[in-house]
């Protein structure tokens, strides 16, 4: 099958038509089970941190909110949900935190280090945009993967929703080049229906996504957060009503499904953010729309609440084992299997 064009993206995600969008959806899902097949697979959320430097215009961590109390966990805590990830059956772990220079190069390097020693998990991090020596050194201690979405692929959106820190400018499609070069299995992706977004910037960001190496894409709607610059609407776009895209659970998943076949074999999660807007079913949805990775999270109950990226997150009260016996459950009411080992990347066939 030839690859889906720009054209083509943008063309869907305007497309409303319940009927059509039928046949994308099981476009999708079929490319989805030829590609990486039926099993979907967990990788337990680590919140580390909730300390950040950034302040990103939609995210409740930001710095500068004062209404939410900052945490960091011990390393032992956090080797604690290691081993509680490979008990659940876990093949990785995610750490992920703001982008918090407390978490210092050399101590994060001796928890991948022990993390590594006591367990077969493979270790993905996601904690902003750390220097280039730094991931070195995670690699060297034996991080498999990073996480970093770059968001948006419009620049001036970008600096307007995430500006650079003094004297450094932000660049994201750099670092992603970096941890690739590191030998980091990298994953990035973009939040759907931020204020300012148009129908052609994001089928140019999933567009894109065919043209990096990336081994994981998430796409999640967004989520005004009451505490952020976006969230108190005091960001003006000059972009006209009838182009921006709606922040939806149907246009996350159209977003979903048109990943997917812009990148048959990435690993596509069914992010909490979608989870978040349809509790009931926005899960296995997703899962039947594209997506073949859930991640269940492994954080202490006493730090869910306070990794408040944007309000009602689920899953902030229940504990790990309510999440894996929640999520298990989910994919095995809609007839798929739960993958085991650490579903690393299906190679590309190119
Ligand atoms: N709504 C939805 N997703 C958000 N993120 C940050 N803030 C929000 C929000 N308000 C996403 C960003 C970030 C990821 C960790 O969470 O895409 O990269
Ligand atoms: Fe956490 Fe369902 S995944 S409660």
């Amino acid at each position: 099958m030839n690859p889906i064009t720009l054209q083509e993206i943008e063309r869907w995600l305007k497309e409303s038509d319940e009927k059509t969008l039928e046949t994308l959806w099981a476009r999708a899902d079929e490319v989805r089970k030829a590609t990486v097949g039926d099993e979907v697979h967990l990788r337990g959320l680590i919140e580390i941190s909730n300390h950040c430097v950034r302040r990103c215009a939609y995210c409740g961590l930001a710095a500068g909110n004062r209404t939410i109390e900052r945490y960091r966990m011990t390393r032992e805590e956090i080797v604690d949900c290691a081993l509680k990830a490979v008990r659940l059956g876990y093949g990785t772990v995610v750490m992920q935190a703001g982008e918090d220079y407390g978490i210092v190069a050399d101590w994060l390097a001796e928890v991948i280090r022990e993390i590594k020693r006591q367990t077969p998990l493979a270790v993905t991090l996601s904690l902003g945009e750390r220097p280039y020596e730094e991931l070195k050194l995670w690699k060297q201690a034996g991080a498999d993967r990073y996480l970093l979405r770059f968001e948006t692929s419009n620049s001036h959106l970008y600096e307007l929703i995430h500006p650079s820190l003094p004297g450094k400018k932000s660049d994201r499609f750099e670092i992603l080049r970096q941890l690739q070069e590191l030998g980091y299995e990298a994953g990035s992706g973009v939040m759907i229906g931020i204020p300012g977004q148009t129908y052609a910037t994001l089928a140019h960001d999933i567009h894109i996504f065919s043209t990096m190496d990336l081994d994981m894409i998430g796409v999640g709607p967004f989520i005004p957060s009451p505490n952020t610059p976006l969230g108190r609407g005091e960001i003006h776009f000059d972009i006209s009503p009838a182009e921006q895209v709606p922040n939806t659970e149907l246009m996350t998943y159209k977003a979903v499904a048109l990943t997917r076949l812009a990148r048959p074999d990435a690993n596509i999660p069914s992010t909490t953010a979608l989870a978040t807007i349809n509790k009931e079913s926005g899960r296995e949805l997703g899962l039947m729309r594209g997506a073949n990775i859930v991640m269940p999270n492994l954080t202490p109950v006493q730090y869910r609440e306070k990794y408040e990226i944007y309000p009602g997150k689920a899953c902030i009260n229940e504990t790990a084992e309510q999440c894996n016996g929640c999520l298990r459950g989910r994919i095995a009411s809609i007839g798929r299997t739960v993958g085991t080992g650490q579903g690393g990347r299906v190679k590309r066939s190119k």
